[in-house]
């Protein structure tokens, strides 16, 4: 069966839909038409086939299947290789680079490598913290930059102790509008014809590799300074890629591995996360009786006390708001796969070698079968009931799925809790503008736009 395609809007089709598209954000486009197609359909984005796009969760398990698709050879990656060579998120599985890099760092990101993070979450997460209670309650606080200033400091600290230092700093560290330049660049490259990258974007790609020579830069230096200075003691996992053995092939990672895994557990996890954030603060502004909830619980387990490791596994109404927001609004919107042969799905529609389909999580997360009538509202309370081993394939899955799901899922969430804890332990928030309602921007990831709150100390809070 043919898949469905809208008519085009500009130039009769003769730059297929890539003019169609939302400039500020793509899937915006993706939203309304999968509103209007579900659960499939198609665009001519200058790739050798159409894209597809597919909403229903059975649809996204079907392209979830390893033996038909792949997350790899899509042109996106090609264009990520030349950023984070064969780190975690860019080489394939077939490579032993990604295998003994998973194998030695599954476990470091395990719930004991996870523990030995938390003091040093909780150092980032005081300084956002000191910082808002300086500024006093009249300041506005435009969320997403403290909150990108968290997760890359937190990653930093956590994975290579290595301190950003972004709350003491007027602009954002280098590293960070290197590694965002170099991967918004990545991705236009990656959705324009080769032909015309040579031609008319020659000077984007002098600076792309300007950015990549310098990161390298600082990443060689992180691990020389390490390896001069070694210290056993520390807890983050540059000790781990350094000297840890693959109990496998009996081998290290090698620096030149070790280089790449720095910008791709930065690339990975910074955006990622600071948008998550942004997105629950939204969600509980929004839904005061949703913050008291959440506000009591910090004041029953954590009240005036620090807040400990022990704590934050009580803490499972936040931890429900957190899940809530993730089936919500997902920070990076599209899960996108290659098939690897010619293949048929939903039992009907012809999926060619080399075609992408992407999931659109909005559509998928949000199955009314699943979740019920309300399936489009923040109820926290839902996630308090559910045994996720039993819901159906896909239909909360944030953090995708198999050999490839996200390997730092528990880092982001005890970051997430830790925030959460301390925010609402100390202060009161709103929104600045009572009326604001969430505005995105992001060409593969999504944040928020002038999402500004205030913050007040809470009263018996010294
Ligand atoms: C992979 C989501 C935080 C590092 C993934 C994937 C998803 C995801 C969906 C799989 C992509 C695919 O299948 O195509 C998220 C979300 C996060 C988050 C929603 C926060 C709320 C983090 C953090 C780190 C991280 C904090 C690192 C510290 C990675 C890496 C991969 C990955 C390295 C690639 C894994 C591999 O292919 O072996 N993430 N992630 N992520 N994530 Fe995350």
């Amino acid at each position: 069966l043919a898949i469905p395609s809208p008519p085009h809007q500009h130039y009769f089709g003769l730059l297929g839909h890539a003019p169609d598209l939302d400039s500020v954000l793509p899937v915006r486009t993706y939203w309304m038409l999968m509103d209007q197609y579900a659960p499939i359909f198609q665009l001519d984005l200058n790739m050798p086939f159409p894209r597809v796009f597919v909403g229903s969760r059975e649809l996204v398990n079907e392209m979830a299947d390893d033996t038909r698709f792949t997350k790899f050879t899509h042109r996106l990656h090609r264009e990520m290789r030349a950023v984070f060579g064969d780190g975690l998120f860019s080489a394939e599985s077939t490579d032993k680079a990604w295998w003994k890099a998973h194998r030695l760092l599954v476990p470091a990101f395990g719930p004991v490598g996870l523990r030995k993070m938390f003091d040093d979450m909780q150092d980032i997460s005081a300084q956002l913290v000191l910082k808002w209670d300086r500024f006093g309650p009249e300041q506005e606080i435009e969320l997403i930059d403290d909150m990108s200033r968290l997760t890359f400091d937190t990653i930093g600290l956590c994975a290579f102790g290595y301190r950003f230092n972004e709350f003491y700093t007027e602009g954002p560290h280098p590293f960070m509008r290197q590694l965002k330049e170099s991967i918004v660049e990545s991705g236009k490259r990656a959705n324009r014809p080769d032909l015309m990258n040579q031609l008319y974007f020659r000077r984007d790609e002098q600076h792309r590799q300007e950015n990549i020579v310098k990161m390298r830069e600082l990443c060689r230096q992180i691990i020389q300074e390490r390896l001069e200075n070694p210290k056993p003691e520390a807890n983050d996992l540059l000790n781990v890629m350094l000297h840890g053995v693959d109990q496998e092939t009996g081998e290290k990672l090698g620096l030149e591995n070790v280089v790449f895994q720095i910008p791709t557990l930065l690339g990975g996890g910074y955006e990622t996360t600071s948008s998550t954030l942004c997105f629950i603060y939204y969600f509980l502004c929004n839904n005061p009786d949703k913050l008291d909830k959440a506000r009591d619980e910090v004041d029953q387990i954590v009240g005036d006390k620090v807040l400990s490791y022990d704590m934050l596994r009580k803490l499972r109404y936040l931890d429900a708001v957190m899940k809530e927001s993730l089936r919500l609004q997902h920070p990076v919107s599209l899960l996108t796969r290659f098939a690897t042969r010619d293949t048929v799905i939903g039992g009907k529609y012809l999926i060619n070698k080399g075609q992408t389909v992407s999931g659109i999580w909005r559509h998928f997360h949000r199955d009314p079968e699943v979740w019920g009538a309300d399936a489009d509202e923040f109820r926290p309370e839902r996630m308090l009931d559910v045994n996720f081993s039993k819901l159906p394939t896909n239909a909360w899955k944030p953090f995708g799925d198999g050999l490839r799901a996200c390997i730092g899922r528990g880092f982001a969430e005890q970051e997430i809790l830790i925030n959460l804890a301390m925010v609402l332990q100390k202060f009161d928030i709103e929104k600045v503008n009572p009326e604001y309602e969430l505005d995105l921007t992001g060409q593969m990831g999504v944040k928020p736009v002038n999402f500004k709150i205030r913050v007040r100390r809470r009263s018996h809070r010294s």
